[in-house]
């Protein structure tokens, strides 16, 4: 299992990921530092996300999930130190008991209702702060990187 599983997501104000659950994603500008981040390790999918997905992942393994496969397993199977998981709601939520670390960078946006970004029942974490880091090119948009402190 890799000792570090990272959560990472571009979310609204309010706490949403997409405004449905086919939703491509045009919103969010921080593809470019998803990319680099993630370059080189493997990422972790639902299939929703994957029916949305529209830009290139060459350079990462990509694993899609379904309800069948056991998050525990997935993990276990994976021989790299760092993996990322990249949504959906539904597949952070399955993936949550797991998570070592949280990218998060907020956008610009209200959506109001929507898939949040966990859409199942989770127990509650603190979080340590640890880095913010400017998404390149864009004025006010950060990523807030936490660790996660399951209580
Ligand atoms: N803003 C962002 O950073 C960001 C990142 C990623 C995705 N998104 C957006 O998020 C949306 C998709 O999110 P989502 O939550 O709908 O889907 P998702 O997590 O991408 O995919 C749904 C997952 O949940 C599984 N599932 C469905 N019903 C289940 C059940 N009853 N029990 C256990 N597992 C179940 C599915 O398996 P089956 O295949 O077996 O149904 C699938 O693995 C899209 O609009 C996408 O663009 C946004």
């Amino acid at each position: 299992m890799p000792s570090e599983i990272i959560l990472i997501a571009a979310v609204t104000v309010d706490g949403f990921i997409a405004r449905h659950s086919n939703e491509i994603i045009t919103w969010t500008k921080d593809l470019p530092l998803f990319k680099k981040q993630t370059m080189g390790y493997p990422i972790i999918m639902g299939s929703n996300t994957k029916n949305t997905i529209a830009h290139e992942l060459k350079g990462r393994g990509v694993i899609v999930v379904k309800r069948s496969d056991n998050p525990r397993d997935v993990l276990k199977n994976i021989s790299s130190k760092k993996c990322f998981i990249v949504g959906g709601g539904k597949t952070y939520s399955r993936f949550y008991p797991f998570l070592t670390d949280i990218y998060i960078t907020p956008h610009p946006h209200i959506f109001g209702e929507g898939v949040p970004l966990f859409s199942d029942k989770i127990q509650s974490s603190k979080l340590k702060f640890v880095n913010l880091v400017e998404v390149p090119k864009q004025v006010g948009i950060y990523q807030y990187q936490y660790k996660i402190i399951k209580t």
